[in-house]
This record gives C-alpha cells, structure tokens and sequence, in this order.
C-alpha cells in the first residue's frame, strides 16, 4: 500500500520566512500521528498546506495518491481539517452547527440525520444539542468542532492544536474520541503542545525551524536522547538547582514542581556524587532516584541539541 500522506521536499515561505523548509514526511493509512515543535516550528502551515488551504512554494504532496497541487478538490471530501483558532457559529445551537457543517459538505440529510445523532452521542453532547455553541464550556466546543469536522465522514483526519487550553480531563475525553476514530483506521495528523498526548500517538514528528528534525514512535524518540534521568526532591530545591546543575556529567537540570529532573550521562556513575555534593553542601532531600525518561525531558532535550 502507498502511503496514505506523502510530502517530498515541501516548502512554503510566508513573507521572508521558510515556515516550512524542506518536509519529507510519509503517513501510512491507519496512523495516529503526532506533529510537536515549539512555537514557530511550522506545524499549522503543515497541517494547512496538507488541508489544500495555502499553496506549496516548492516541493510535491500527494493525498491518497492525488498530487496536492493539481487535484486539491478531489482531496477535499476525504480530509476534515480542525483549525487551531477553528470557528464554531457561536449564535447556533450545537445541532444547528452540525447541520451547517454537513450542508457544507453536501452530506445528503438522511446521512445528515443519522450521522448527527451519532456524532453527537461520540461526543458526549446529546444533552446539550439545542445549547448554543457560545455557551458550551471550552472542551465542549472543541468536541462539537471535532464533530463538525467528521460530519463529512473523512478518512484523514488533520488537527491543530485541537486541546490547548482545555482542562485535563476535557483533554482526556477529547483523546479517548481520537482512540476510538484511530481504532477505526482514520487517518489522524494531529499536532500538539503535551507531551502526554505526544506519547498516545503511534509515531511522533517532531518539527523545528520548518524542518522534520525527528520522526519515529515515542519510545525510540525517549531512547535517542543519550544518558538517563535522576529524580531528586530536595528541601530547598532552589538551592539544590544551583548546587547539582553545573556538576560534570549533568547535561540539563529541569523543575517540575518541588523535585528537579537531571538528565545526565550515567545514573548508576552520577546517583552517589549528586549524593556526596549534596551532603557535602548540606542540602536535605526526601527521595533521589533514576527514573525513567518522560517524552518532554526527550522533546526538550532534543530541541536544545538544535539550538546549541
Ligand atoms: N501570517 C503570517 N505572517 C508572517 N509569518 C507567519 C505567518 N504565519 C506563520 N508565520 C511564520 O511561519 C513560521 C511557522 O509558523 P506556524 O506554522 O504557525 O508554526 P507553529 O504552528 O508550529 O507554531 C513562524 O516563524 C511564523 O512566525
Ligand atoms: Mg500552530
């Protein structure tokens, strides 16, 4: 089978800036597939080139075998694009937004009705269908918009951002509908602030200055980044910082919360120095201990290696 998305050497400029700067990138049908950068990285012109929304500069992309720049509309029915600023219709009622959306897309009314009270369901909003739009919680318009966009029934899925900003639990109820959509073989693009979400993907890209400077499932993104984690919890974690961050074989110093993560080249070498130093500086700890390695000291690690 050929790959259901695929880029070769793509490339759009935006004013003076390469947005996108030479993507190969290749998606097999089937896949849940995580696009992660900082800001700026490229991932929205990405997702909007492979939506047919903005013109390649340079470079070939073909959907389901259509070349994206001569057959964009034979595309279109089979792609549900979720912006990252996506516009629900904020004085319609939850149905009426779907009924729009599906008018949109010409989706005959039976298909309309049957599809309405399905999606609606999926997506946990059957009671508040005569709601307007502008009166839904956050993680409830991103789920009504997640329904918009498969009321044309597409087998690619293209998301941007499609959780920031939503609490975690919306967050979760959010992924748990991507689950089910990826169980039953959409194609799913989605790009993504949390690393949380990063490691529910099946293969993760991660972008940087318009370019694909990794591309692979989380596991090996989190085993390329040589050396290994300590947790440590000190009383003065402040102080702590200061004392261990600069120690030989102690490549990043991360806080998260009152324990700071230390990446470093070998636990079992570095664990009894980071004890000596601390003792010796009469910093008191509750716990030290090499953990495992979490995708976001992985995805930092990585995009500080491209900015050294
Ligand atoms: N409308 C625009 N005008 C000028 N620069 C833009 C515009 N849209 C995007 N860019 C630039 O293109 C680059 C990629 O942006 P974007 O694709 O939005 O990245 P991301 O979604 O990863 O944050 C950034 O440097 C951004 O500043
Ligand atoms: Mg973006």
């Amino acid at each position: 089978m050929p790959p259901i998305i695929e880029t070769k050497d793509l490339k759009r400029d935006i004013k003076q800036t390469h947005a996108v700067d030479g993507l190969s990138l290749s998606i097999e049908a089937g896949e849940l597939f995580g696009l992660v950068g900082p800001d700026g990285a490229g991932k929205t012109t990405t997702l909007r080139l492979l939506a047919g929304l903005l013109d390649i500069t340079e470079g070939d992309a073909a959907i389901l075998g259509f070349d994206l720049k001569s057959k964009a509309e034979e595309i279109k029915p089979h792609v549900g694009y979720m912006a990252q600023q996506f516009s629900l219709y904020g004085e319609l009622s939850v149905l009426e937004n779907l009924q729009f959306f599906a008018e949109l897309f010409d989706v005959s009314p039976s298909d309309q009705r049957e599809r309405t009270e399905r999606l609606l369901s999926f997506a946990g909003l059957t009671v508040f269908k005569n709601r307007r739009a502008a009166n839904l919680s956050g993680g409830m318009q991103k789920k009504l918009a997640l329904a918009c966009t498969l009321i044309h029934q597409p087998e690619i899925l293209l998301l941007d951002e499609p959780t920031t900003g939503v609490d975690p639990v919306s967050r979760r109820e959010f992924w748990n509908i991507l689950t089910e959509l990826h169980l039953q073989g959409t194609t799913i693009i989605v790009s993504t602030p949390y690393m949380d979400e990063a490691d529910r993907c099946s293969r993760v890209g991660l972008m940087y200055a318009g370019k694909l400077v990794e591309c692979d499932s989380p596991l090996n993104i989190r085993n390329k980044v040589e050396g290994e984690m300590i947790e440590l919890q000190a009383e003065d974690w402040q102080k702590a910082l200061e004392t261990v961050s600069g120690l030989t074989g102690v490549h990043e110093a991360q806080t998260y919360g009152e324990s700071i993560h230390l990446l470093v080249d070998s636990g079992k070498r570095r664990l009894p120095e980071i004890q000596r130093v601390l003792k010796k500086s009469k910093i008191g700890y509750r716990s030290i201990r090499i953990a495992p390695m979490q995708m976001e000291e992985a995805f930092i690690s990585l995009i500080r290696r491209m900015e050294a």
